[in-house]
């Protein structure tokens, strides 16, 4: 089973989806991590598109989520940290337009969940990814109110960072995203709509959890 969450920048996709997942003790898969991966290796690589594919094809790129946190790993080691860095931020999108990357990434997302229940967050996850996934839910928020939340993470690793420079960084990455020709950013016809902008987090998290356990006490019934 399959649930997904997509969304811009600052929704509050992932944390609500950690959440639901920990609460409900089903997988969590980030997609936005594994793109932040992708262009780890693309900046390791001295952004050379041709070393660059060629390395993230002759790489390891692991994951899991445990006690609450979405860990992943280049050839064993812990990036998880090292992806939230404003320099992988400023590349991403680009890197994540890319359809070879794109396809990719997808391969590796559609493996993870072949055998468990997850939930898992993106941005074209219910159109592009899952179009046949279980649960679709779309959150969205207003641009102050994602950039503040987005700041107030990021300003824990990096203490120099202004909220201007991360809300430039969302407005630029929501527009690349929405408007890039490989599956952009867009919410699906039967994805249900979340304005987090008013709601509180536990309201976010019992909504999207009693949808979840609604669905699979029907399936019991059935
Ligand atoms: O958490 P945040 O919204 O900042 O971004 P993220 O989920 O970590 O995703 C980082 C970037 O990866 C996005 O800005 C997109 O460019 C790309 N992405 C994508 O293209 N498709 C997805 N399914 C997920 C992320």
């Amino acid at each position: 089973m399959i649930v997904v969450i997509d969304g811009p920048a600052g929704s509050g996709k992932s944390s609500t989806a950690k959440a639901v997942a920990a609460q409900l003790q089903i997988q969590f898969l980030d997609s936005g991590a594994l793109y932040r991966v992708a262009t780890l290796i693309y900046l390791n690589s001295q952004k050379d598109y041709p070393t660059f594919f060629d390395q993230l094809e002759e790489t390891e790129i692991s994951f899991y989520f445990k006690e609450k946190k979405f860990h992943a790993f280049i050839d064993g080691r812990d990036v998880s940290d090292e992806i939230r860095s404003m320099e992988v931020s400023e590349n991403v999108s680009e890197v994540a337009s890319n359809p070879r990357v794109r396809t990719f990434i997808n391969e590796l997302m559609r493996e993870a969940v072949k055998h468990d229940v997850y939930i898992a967050d993106g941005r074209d996850l219910g159109t592009a990814v899952f179009p046949d996934a279980d649960l679709k839910f779309f959150m969205i928020a207003d641009l102050e109110t994602r950039a503040e939340r987005r700041y107030r993470e990021v300003k824990e690793s990096d203490m120099n960072v202004t909220l201007d420079e991360v809300k430039q960084n969302i407005t630029e990455r929501d527009d690349r995203d929405s408007n890039r020709s490989s599956d952009p950013l867009k919410k699906a016809d039967d994805a249900i709509e979340v304005d987090t902008s008013t709601m509180m987090f536990e309201e976010q998290v019992a909504f999207i959890s009693n949808k979840i356990e609604e669905l699979i006490s029907s399936q019991n019934k059935t």
